[in-house]
């Protein structure tokens, strides 16, 4: 058992991780992991310094130097991403960016110079921690693992949705091919797959509203809560 709570939610892009976590960490106080956007980070990165997105070593050594800071708004409803002192909370929220941080993600090397990093989030009060591995290689002790699913249709019209509130300019049939590429190039790679963990609790959000997910995994992590609070 971790030294500190930790609740793992992983899943595929646009099943709505993002907003049930953000939810999860403001209700119960505890520190969030939106480990995504330390890929895309570091895509982003790599990209504005000309390195290229197959030069394992470079990016390897890219991640190793990061200076992101992640930063909770006061009312908690939405994080700020830093990269050398300078916003790019929206800059890599683009489908673009997603995509290149699944390329990026592939690499061993990467995922290696990564995970101290990110294991680095588990504090007291306790981490939710946001991704793909969560629950099998990065916090695999971790006291509660969910994997949320949804149909690939239904998690590009989210996806769709959400970036359109947002301001990005884009179009169903390029968000659904790009969604397809990010998800077979993330669940097939060696590394990390996308997968559930063989003691996570798989919740299909196809026909549910946030709220509903939100709720069932109250259910499951308030005993976990309690204890800690
Ligand atoms: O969750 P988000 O869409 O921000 O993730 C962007 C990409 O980062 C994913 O498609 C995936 O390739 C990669 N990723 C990962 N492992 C994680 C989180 C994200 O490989 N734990």
């Amino acid at each position: 058992m971790p030294d500190n709570p930790v609740i793992t939610i992983d899943g595929p892009s646009g099943v709505g991780k993002g907003t049930v976590c953000l939810f999860l960490a403001r209700e119960t106080g505890w520190h969030l992991l939106d480990s995504g956007a330390i890929y895309r980070v570091l895509a982003y990165a790599a990209l504005s310094r000309k390195i290229s997105l197959e030069d394992e070593h470079s990016l390897s050594d890219l991640a190793c130097d990061l200076n992101v800071v992640f930063k909770r708004s006061n009312s908690e409803e939405k994080l700020s991403i830093f990269l050398e002192n300078k916003e790019i909370t929206e800059q890599i929220r683009t489908e673009e960016c997603g995509n290149a941080a699944s390329k990026v993600a592939k690499y061993p090397l990467v995922r290696k110079a990564l995970l101290n990093r990110q294991r680095g989030f588990s504090k007291p009060p306790g981490l939710i921690a946001d991704g793909r591995d969560m629950g099998t290689v990065v916090f695999p002790d971790a006291r509660v693992k969910i994997f949320l699913n949804a149909s690939p249709e239904e998690r590009v019209n989210r996806r769709y949705k959400q970036l359109k509130e947002q301001g990005f300019s884009v179009t169903l049939a390029r968000l659904s091919a790009e969604i397809a590429e990010r998800d077979t190039r993330d669940q097939l790679r060696t590394e990390s797959p996308l997968k559930p963990a063989p003691d996570a609790v798989v919740i299909d959000t196809t026909d549910l509203m946030i709220e509903q997910v939100i709720n069932q995994i109250w259910d499951i992590i308030k005993q976990d809560i309690s204890e800690f609070s």
